[in-house]
């Protein structure tokens, strides 16, 4: 056999009446009245085999009655339109290629299992449809970003992962041992480095991951996570927004038209992404406090947002929402402190609608060099530790402001999942790393 054709394309009526050769995992079967009906999955989508006694040999017929589910077999046959097949053809096959069959007893069955044991096998679970179209959707996300940033002039860069200072605060840092180095940790941010490349590439970007020992179990935390971030030379606060408002909608839009029926097997409806449009609402830090207060939600100015707060304050809104200017105490050192209020700093924290949390956090960093080593020092950092970052200041400093998107969040909240674990292929959090 050769010349093996994606599943896909025989879904899609392109080789309807023809002979055609595909080989992929047998997914499902059952057996009636003499024939085999096999549901085959490769990549690219399942596709019904059809296989009657008498259309192979006889040993060939009950060697393929015998396989377990997760097999792999090479078929050959004619591609036959059929109403009761679903998506409406089927393979009637009258060859078999190589078969290699699968251990009889699969762990994944149609039963319920829970959680835990899903998670433990998470490696088999990963064929399941539902994950299967959670990751190509994951995979087109990516690459409307990638397609949105390259449209608008922005070049994608690197940050290294091993580093030797913080950027989002102490108590989330991972300690790494790098050979006989103390103090170096897995990178949580690409920032800081980005703030140097800005310098010789301009507009920039990068979707890489991230690390945070978060202790806390939730469902919108994992411990390594993938971190879409920009960083822009003489942008302002107000300019990384419209950015979050063009590239959020963009992604969305992108979603609902490319992956409709991705969509809708995992819980959400297409048209709701494709209703998004910006720009989206901006409430002050103050505004954020009051109107929280007013529903008699806990929430004290000079307070970071928990879940209690984040929760009532994203089902307030429709769209997504920018809450601006928080305390200049509860943001880390680089956040540029307003000129003309330097209680809050020129901060913005996008967060999403339907009661999902933070997806976007960023701001204008500070550009002035003593202002920067005050607020590291202010901050209780050394400043020798920082001593690059700060030379970034020295020579050719401008205004500049980025944000961090964080991947998983968004798509947890445009596929309308419960847990951020849903949105990545091997979630890492505090309880799980394995497989
Ligand atoms: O708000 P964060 O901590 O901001 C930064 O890291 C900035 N240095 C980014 C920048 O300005 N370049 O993280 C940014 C986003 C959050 O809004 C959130 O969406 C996501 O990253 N995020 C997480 N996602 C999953 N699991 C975690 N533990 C996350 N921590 C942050
Ligand atoms: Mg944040």
């Amino acid at each position: 056999m050769s010349g093996y054709v994606d599943v896909a394309k025989i879904l899609s009526g392109e080789r309807d009446g023809e002979r055609v050769s595909l080989r992929g995992w047998l997914y499902n079967r059952r057996s009636s009245g003499g024939i085999q009906f096999l549901e085959v999955r490769d990549g690219t989508g399942v596709v019904q085999c059809t296989l009657g006694r008498g259309s192979v040999d006889e040993e060939t017929y009950n060697r393929v009655e015998g396989l377990p589910l997760e097999s792999t077999v090479e078929l050959e046959g004619v591609v036959n339109l059929d109403n009761r097949a679903p998506f409406g053809r089927e393979v009637s096959v009258n060859n078999v290629g190589g078969v290699s069959a699968a251990m009889p007893d699969f762990p994944i069955t149609k039963k319920r299992h829970g959680i835990e044991f899903l998670m433990d096998h998470r490696h088999l679970y990963v064929r399941n449809p539902k994950v299967q179209a959670m990751m190509r959707i994951r995979a087109k996300f990516l690459q409307a970003a990638r397609y949105w940033f390259d449209e608008h002039g922005y070049t994608e860069t690197h940050s290294p992962s091993f580093q030797t200072m913080a950027c989002e605060g102490g108590s989330t840092l991972f300690n790494v041992e790098y050979f006989d180095r103390e103090g170096v940790y897995l990178s949580q941010s690409w920032q800081l480095y980005a703030e140097a490349m800005i310098a010789t590439l301009g507009k920039i970007y990068t979707i890489a991951p991230s690390f945070r020992a978060e202790a806390s179990r939730t469902r919108q935390h994992l411990a390594e996570y993938w971190h879409m971030e920009m960083e822009v030379p003489w942008a302002s606060l107000q300019d990384i927004m419209v950015v979050g408002d063009e590239l959020v909608t963009h992604m969305a839009h992108a979603l609902a038209e490319e992956m409709p029926r991705e969509l809708r097997l995992v819980g959400r409806d297409p048209a709701e992404l494709l209703a998004l449009e910006p720009p989206f609402p901006r409430i002050s830090y103050d505004e954020a406090v009051e109107l929280l207060n007013e529903q008699g939600v806990e929430m004290y100015w000079g307070d970071d947002f928990g879940r209690t707060q984040e929760e009532p304050l994203s089902r307030s809104f429709e769209k997504p929402v920018w809450v601006v200017g928080f305390p200049t105490g509860i943001k880390p050192f680089y956040h540029m402190p307003d000129q003309g209020r330097p209680d809050v700093t020129l901060s913005a924290d996008l967060i999403a609608p339907e009661g999902y949390s933070e997806i976007i956090g960023g701001g204008q960093r500070v550009h002035d060099y003593e202002q920067l080593l005050q607020r590291i020092i202010d901050d209780g950092w050394d400043p020798e530790n920082y001593s690059w970052y700060l030379d970034l200041r020295k020579w050719g400093t401008v205004p500049h402001s980025g944000f961090g998107l964080g991947v998983e969040r968004v798509i947890m909240w445009m596929t309308k999942q419960d847990h951020i674990r849903d949105t990545i292929p091997f979630p890492r959090d505090m309880r799980r790393v394995f497989p």
